[in-house]
């Protein structure tokens, strides 16, 4: 059956925003992700600690870790895709960060400058140095249902790199249709191979919603037993390194979804009660 509990993963700030082009000042930034945080979301993705130069509409990491308001309960997560970005975003206060690799060698060049194999030694550089601070680690997987230089990606090539971002200690796989070109079938095809080497609890879904299938590839997802879903508010989003991708799917869209499947997405506030 569906999940009674789903976790929301608000990722607005910053796959919302790193793809606007005109520069968002840092104090809205901050208002966002604080009023975000009073909606009852468990988890609020807040900046990228990045290249400036590859990514400018995050260069103010810093200023907006240091000055979002942190609420109790929630998780504030951040992407870091080396060393450097993971010694920079804890210095600036961050307690949890994502390393972010991709199942299509051509994204993974464009995107982070590097292969799977090379980012998968930084990832494990990051992932051993949070470990060594009790930081937990999310890991992403860009490309799980298709690639925007290659096109189609093998259920297999998912799973593989999943694996990877497990073994070295991500207590999350968020796996990516980067692009939305994902259905229902493919969605399937894709977690059946995943579920097989990862548990099912440590999975989670990441919809860009580019054609309109990204609500049903969730349903399909939480249908086969995945219990946390990746949405922004209001279907912000898309990656700078993936032309033509649109916004995710709508978290207002999402927890409506779930309200009429009577799934409850405020669990974690329970617990502080
Ligand atoms: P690089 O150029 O290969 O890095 O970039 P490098 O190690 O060769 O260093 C070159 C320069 O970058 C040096 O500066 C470093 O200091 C600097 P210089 O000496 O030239 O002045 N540098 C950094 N600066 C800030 N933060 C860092 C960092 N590391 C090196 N962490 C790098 C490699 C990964 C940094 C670069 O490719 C980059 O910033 N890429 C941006 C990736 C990105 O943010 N993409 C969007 C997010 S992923 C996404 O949206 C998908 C997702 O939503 C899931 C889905 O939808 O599928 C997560
Ligand atoms: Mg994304």
């Amino acid at each position: 059956g569906l999940p009674e509990y789903i976790k929301i993963v608000e990722v607005g700030p910053r796959d919302g925003l790193q793809n606007e082009k005109v520069i968002v000042p840092t104090d809205i930034k901050i208002e966002l992700i604080n009023r975000l945080s009073k909606t009852g979301l468990p988890v609020v993705e807040v900046t990228s600690f990045v290249s400036s130069k590859w990514v400018p509409q995050m260069a103010d990491h810093k200023e907006v870790m240091r000055g979002i308001e942190r609420h109790p309960g929630v998780q504030y997560p951040v992407l870091t895709p080396n060393l450097q970005g993971f010694h920079s975003a804890i210095a600036a206060g961050a307690t949890e960060v994502s390393v972010f690799g991709a199942a299509s060698e051509s994204f993974s060049k464009m995107n982070i400058n590097c292969s799977i194999e090379e980012s998968i030694e930084k990832f494990e550089e990051v992932a051993k140095s949070a470990r060594n601070m009790n930081i937990p680690v999310r890991g992403y997987v860009s490309c799980a249902l298709g690639c925007p230089y290659e096109g189609n990606i093998t259920p297999a090539k998912v799973a593989e790199v999943s694996k990877h971002l497990y073994s070295m200690g991500c207590y999350e796989i968020s796996l990516g249709d980067t692009i939305g070109v994902g259905t229902p079938g493919s969605m399937k095809k894709m977690l059946e191979a995943v579920m097989k080497e990862i548990p099912l609890s440590a999975l989670a879904v990441h919809c860009h919603d580019t054609y309109g299938q990204a609500l049903a590839n969730i349903l399909t997802a939480i249908q086969m037993g995945v219990s946390v879903v990746d949405s922004s508010v209001s279907g912000l989003g898309g990656c700078p390194y993936a032309k033509g991708a649109t916004g995710n799917v709508a978290t207002e869209d999402v927890i409506y979804m779930l309200n009429g499947l009577g799934i409850n997405t405020l669990d974690h506030i329970f617990h502080l009660l």
